[in-house]
């Protein structure tokens, strides 16, 4: 999604920024740009393309100057072209800006202007350096064309500003989106996510409800949203470094397949006091929501679920994009547990947001603890699980089911039997790593042939079905699906034709005799069955074994294999599974 760099200082700019946006490239983007300043007049080059492309094309790092500002875009607003890259420009060139948002209101905004202006591009970004125009010629200061043009912009925004009006800084505004402030050896800098930060910032300062800095080459000035000056203290950020890496020439995703025993053991490590707080808030409520989206939703599916069994708390999950709809059901009794990785995730805020004005108690699971989600949360279990590249989440899923097993105990009061077994699964997560690694590679040359590919499974493993399906499109663009073993016959099994695949994960638990009976109705439709289980069945045509575990702990194992088959299939179709197509790691906008 897009990020954005903002930097001043003694050094020079572009190279700064250049290399910031690098670090931002696993989020997923289709064009970049960079502006600078020198001798009082704006510089920019941007483009279609990777940054590598098109910095071969336009030498973006090499723009000269001490103050510049830089942008990679994933085109929500406008098709993917050059002149929709940011920067975008006022009609005179004089100022410039890069965005991430959406300006909810940019078609009644461009309406207005356009009586007497001309827009180059088509997206919403570009209403945001007319209306500073157009502020700053009536008020004769950045921050108030600022103050005053935010208070006309709809939706959640951080943007950079920079001007040959006044050349020395460049400016940055955020209302409900994430925007950091660190002082480096050489300079200043703002950017939109930490990880564009050179090794050892870790006193940031955040902006919030449409908040105001001005960068010089000084430091750091905060304004309120109307233009007054405010203090701000630094927080201090623990930043965490992903693991070290065997073989460089893999994909991210196989490594952070491969991290996922580490994931485990450094997600268990959560405060017991945080755990009994939440425990006891959930024991209270009235109402216990999970809210989440992709990935994240599942693992609060398998929550769900842990609730129901171990803590006989009957819960609800509602995708983040749906939860304002129910709104109307949450109070101030209402507990409401947010997972999201990044903890950006705009559907996920927005229900977040919906939840503290009904005075709803929010604890959340999330990765980046810097992250939006974190800051408006009374409780935050950190998942610990380093820096996910790939855009397809793994280890910070595995992160995800650790703390619920571990909350649902805490609320149990069983927390001492689980730590131990979590423990024990550490060892299993690897060995259904290894057990699977060949096989998984030589099934999805079956698979990749296919255009669709069904997941199946009960009860506790229902949410790997989901889990498996999603990797499985977002990766190979083969079409998964993913239901409830007994749903097949409810529409379904009408797709099934010989050598249709199906994978059933049935693991020897009290779901296996159950799901077997929907294989079988598969099977006899000519289906070709692939069970993931801790015991073989007649019935598999391939059998992807899982080492025998809990219960309730089977997901920890069984989601290896169909994380490694999604990956596999994705190379066997000559896809790259790092960076599907049209997908973001992080997904800023509504
Ligand atoms: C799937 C995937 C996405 C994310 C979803 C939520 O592999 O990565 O479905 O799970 O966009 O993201 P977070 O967890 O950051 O809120």
């Amino acid at each position: 999604m897009c990020g954005l760099i903002g930097y001043n200082g003694i050094g020079q700019a572009a190279h700064f920024i250049f290399s910031g946006l690098q670090k931002l490239e696993y989020r997923g983007y289709d064009s970049a740009g960079l502006a600078t300043i020198t001798d009082g007049l704006l510089q920019y080059k941007k483009d279609i393309g990777k940054l590598e492309e098109v910095e071969s094309i336009h030498h973006i790092s090499q723009l000269p100057g001490h103050v510049g500002i830089g942008h990679v875009r994933w085109a929500a607003h406008g098709k993917v072209d050059q002149v929709n890259a940011h920067p975008q420009f006022d009609e005179g060139h004089n100022i410039a800006v890069v965005h991430n948002g959406i300006v909810e209101n940019a078609r009644e905004l461009r309406c207005c202007l356009e009586n007497t202006h001309s827009f180059v591009s088509t997206t919403d970004t570009e209403v945001i350096p007319f209306l500073l125009a157009q502020y700053y010629h009536q008020k004769g200061s950045l921050i108030a064309a600022i103050a005053s043009a935010i208070a006309e912009l709809r939706g959640p925004f951080a943007f950079l500003a920079m001007s040959c009006y006044d050349p020395g800084k460049f400016f940055a505004c955020a209302r409900e989106m994430p925007l950091l402030f660190v002082s480096t050896p050489t300079g200043y800098m703002a950017a939109s996510d930490v990880n564009s930060f050179p090794d050892g910032c870790n006193q940031v300062y955040t902006l919030e409800d449409g908040q105001i800095a001005e960068v010089t080459s000084q430091g750091f000035v905060f304004y309120d949203s109307t233009g007054s000056i405010i203090e701000k203290q630094p927080e201090m950020l623990a930043r965490q470094a992903s693991a070290i890496y065997v073989n460089s020439s893999e994909y991210y995703m196989m490594r952070e397949i491969r991290e996922q025993p580490r994931a485990v053991e450094q997600a268990i490590e959560q405060s017991a006091a945080d755990m009994q707080a939440a425990a006891q808030a959930i024991k209270e409520a009235q109402n216990v929501i999970f809210t989440a989206c992709g990935t994240s939703r599942h693992a609060a599916l398998m929550g769900r679920y842990l609730f129901s069994r171990i803590s006989k708390r009957m819960s609800e999950v509602i995708i983040g994009s749906e939860f304002k709809y129910f709104s109307d059901a949450i109070c101030q009794d209402s507990v409401v547990i947010a997972i999201s990785q990044s903890g950006e995730t705009a559907d996920v805020m927005d229900g977040v947001r919906t939840a503290r004005t009904k005075n709803a108690k929010v604890i959340s699971l999330v990765n980046h603890h810097a992250s939006q989600l974190a800051r408006l949360s009374d409780i935050v279990f950190p998942l610990k699980c380093g820096t996910e590249n790939a855009v397809a989440a793994t280890k910070s899923y595995m992160a995800q089911i650790t703390v619920l097993t571990l909350l649902s105990h805490y609320l149990a009061g069983q927390q001492h039997d689980i730590l131990k077994k979590l423990k024990d699964i550490i060892p299993l997560v690897e060995i259904a790593y290894e057990t699977n690694l060949k096989r998984a590679e030589s099934l999805a040359r079956y698979i990749a042939k296919y255009n669709a590919c069904y997941f199946i499974a009960r009860g506790s493993n229902f949410h790997i079905a989901m889990e498996a399906a999603l990797k499985m499109k977002e990766v190979s663009y083969v079409h998964g699906e993913g239901m409830p073993a007994g749903e097949l016959k409810h529409g379904t099994l009408a797709l099934i034709e010989k050598g249709t695949p199906i994978v059933a994960i049935c693991p020897a638990d009290y779901t296996f005799d159950d799901t077997l009976c929907n294989i079988e109705e598969a099977k006899a439709r000519g289906a070709f069955i692939i069970g993931v289980s801790d015991k073989h069945h007649r019935i598999f045509d391939v059998w992807c074994k899982i080492p025998k575990v809990d219960e309730i702990l089977y997901p920890f194992v069984a989601i290896v294999p169909l994380q490694e088959l999604a990956y596999f299939t994705a190379l066997a179709r000559g896809v790259n599974p790092d960076r599907p197509r049209n997908l973001a790691k992080s997904i800023t906008v509504k």
